[in-house]
């Protein structure tokens, strides 16, 4: 048998989480905001998407199997529904992150300009290989299919913004200016799709409600 092949018996896997026995972790607001995004659909089922970025934002940028649960509970599906959605879209992380994502696009147009250049000198300069988080959690490498940004190749997206025709020089800096700020972090990606989903009106009765 394969030493590195990691086993484990069916009957041992891990039990998801009961909803009911785990402390939830959505505040006062997420509650109000998944109302109001779950008002705009026919049923609750229908925002299971804009659900999981609520928790994955309250969850600090990742979907653990209690915010799975959270989520199954407040929309009244099962966790197997819920977890089936989560795992299927890469998008939604299942483990955790670093504050930071990088993510190097290395599509044709991206890779043509010197993407995987700019990839291996990421993995130099934060001592870190492509997957990995840097020890001190803020930054986490990752390759991304087409960002739909190829004229201004080559790109990599950083939670809520697209960082354009990028260059050593160019990374430097980002990498400097993301050091000391909280922009642009997994958790500010996940709240300003949560943010694009309601409404003027969901935010100004949600904003009026907490005066
Ligand atoms: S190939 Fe990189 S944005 Fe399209």
């Amino acid at each position: 048998m394969d030493r590195n092949v990691e086993l484990i018996r069916i009957t041992e896997r891990p039990k998801p989480p009961r909803p009911e026995e785990i402390p939830l972790r959505f505040s006062e607001t997420a509650v109000q905001e998944l109302d109001a995004l779950v008002s705009h659909y026919p049923d609750k089922k229908s925002a299971l998407l804009p659900a999981l970025w609520l928790a994955q934002r309250e969850y600090g940028g990742v979907l653990t199997p209690e915010a799975i649960a959270e989520v199954a509970l407040r929309l009244e599906r099962s966790y197997a529904e819920v977890e089936g959605v989560a795992t299927f879209y890469t998008m939604y992380n299942k483990q955790q992150m670093g504050k930071f994502m990088l993510e190097v696009c290395t599509n044709l147009s991206c890779m043509l300009c010197g993407s995987y250049r700019l990839l291996e000198y990421l993995e130099e300069k934060l001592g870190i290989r492509l997957g990995e988080t840097t020890p001190d959690g803020l930054f986490t490498l990752t390759e991304v299919e087409c960002l739909n940004n190829c004229g201004d190749a080559p790109v990599m997206q950083v939670g809520d913004v697209y960082c354009r025709k990028m260059s050593v020089e160019k990374m430097d800096a980002l990498i400097d200016q993301l050091r000391g700020s909280d922009e642009h972090s997994v958790t500010r990606l996940a709240d300003a799709i949560v943010n694009i989903q309601l409404s003027a009106a969901d935010k100004a009765r949600i904003a009026s409600e907490h005066e």
